[in-house]
């Protein structure tokens, strides 16, 4: 663990001599093919090409090595592996693990595409999923199967926001199948407010497409794996041939300098949103982990060092298609899109079945229509005039 402040490592991390060869950056350096000089160049690249060595594009360049080398300490892992998108992340970190036969325990609140993965591709290795939507160890200690091999974390939960308690998990696990592999999906908190690795998680994912390239404009995940799972995630993850190319390593070790800024104004933005819609007479519900009504606040309060710019709330009423359409239509500062993690405020609504319909272990106990709302880098007051026209429109 590093003992610098966060916004000082989030600088200076990545950026050794080697990177970046007497500028500011690292070096963009785009190679499929690597050239050895000598044989003896060959010999050695070949034998260090999992550690550093420059030894064949898909391996990596400087570009990603800087890269890798900066959220590998900012993780506090051993070592981190880079796919061309978050969803590779997750699927590649969970395929490294599994074998024939295998359970995965999952929970149910996970990111859509994660749960698709376990259904559609999963199953047909012969892999079994077992879905929970507790929140706490004690409840699902029951469900760790003698097979179970890969226990798989999403704090806060997609579009709903509930905060796991993440070590209880961890200990409940560990007391029944101790080499079970515990993963967690940590784009929420851009892999800096919530430290999984340091609450006992083996592997931290991150869709990096996010908070850490933070401009919407790139695709790319990270995978920070402990010592023990290291190596078998880096050996699995090369024969999938997974990697990204040079330039987005680059914007996204970019991302990382202006980061701890960015999440200080999502997070100060952000609850003063929250806190402004808990008082609205149209909401039932503000699922933002730092206010005390969302479910599981209390762990975020004590494992996370701060909170980021994506909470959603549940409105009392359910809206019908028109009314919502003429609500989300006509947002000045509020874009619809499926992502999140860049400067620019976003706003997505579903309904509560259509959630039922992506909460395989339940959990849906509201009847209103519900907003998920990105807060970006605008002022604040301007973000609030618009929802504030927003709750007009639905008065109308
Ligand atoms: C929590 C979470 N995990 C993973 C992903 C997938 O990331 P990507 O779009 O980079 O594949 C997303 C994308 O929205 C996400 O929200």
């Amino acid at each position: 663990m590093t003992s610098k402040k966060i916004e000082t490592a989030l600088v200076a991390a990545g950026r050794s001599k080697r990177y970046t060869q007497g500028s500011v950056n690292s070096v963009i350096q785009r190679a499929s093919s690597l050239v050895f000089d000598t044989v003896a160049d060959k010999k050695r690249a070949t034998a260090g090409r999992a550690n550093g060595e420059l030894f064949y594009g898909r391996r990596g360049t400087l570009t990603h090595f800087s890269l890798q080398d900066a959220m590998t300490e900012l993780e506090g892992g051993a070592g981190c592996v880079l796919y061309p998108c978050g969803a590779a992340a997750v699927a590649n970190a969970i395929l490294a693990f599994v074998n024939a036969g295998d359970n995965v325990l999952m929970s149910g609140s996970v990111y859509e595409p994660t749960q698709d993965f376990c259904t559609k591709i999963l199953s047909k290795l012969n892999v079994s999923t077992t879905w929970f939507d507790h929140c706490i160890g004690s409840e699902i200690a029951d469900l760790v199967q003698p097979n179970t091999r890969v226990v798989f974390l999403e704090s806060p939960a997609s579009i709903t926001m509930e905060v796991q308690d993440i070590p209880s998990i961890v200990a409940a696990v560990r007391s029944k199948a101790p080499d079970a592999i515990i993963m967690v999906d940590n784009t929420w908190g851009a892999g800096i407010l919530f430290r999984a690795l340091d609450f006992g998680v083996d592997i931290s994912i991150q869709a990096a497409t996010k908070y850490l390239v933070g401009h919407s404009d790139a695709m790319i995940g990270t995978a920070v794996a402990n010592e023990r799972c290291w190596a078998q995630l880096r050996e699995n993850s090369y024969l999938m041939g997974q990697m990204v190319d040079a330039d987005t390593a680059y914007v996204t070790s970019r991302g990382l300098r202006t980061l701890a800024v960015r999440l200080r104004q999502h997070q100060e933005s952000s609850i003063q949103v929250a806190q402004w819609l808990a008082e609205r007479d149209e909401v039932e519900r503000v699922n933002h982990p730092a206010l005390p009504q969302c479910k599981g606040h209390e762990f975020w309060k004590r494992d996370f060092s701060g909170c980021s710019g994506l909470f959603s709330f549940v409105l009392k009423e359910r809206l019908s298609s028109e009314r919502l359409a003429h609500y989300l239509d006509n947002f000045s500062h509020f874009s619809m899109a499926y992502s999140w993690g860049g400067y620019e405020s976003l706003i997505l609504a579903n309904q509560p079945e259509e959630l039922a319909a992506i909460r395989p272990a339940g959990g849906v106990d509201f009847s209103g229509t519900l907003v998920r709302v990105h807060i970006g880098l605008e002022h604040v007051d301007d973000l609030i005039e618009d929802l504030r026209a927003g709750f007009d429109r639905l008065s109308q």
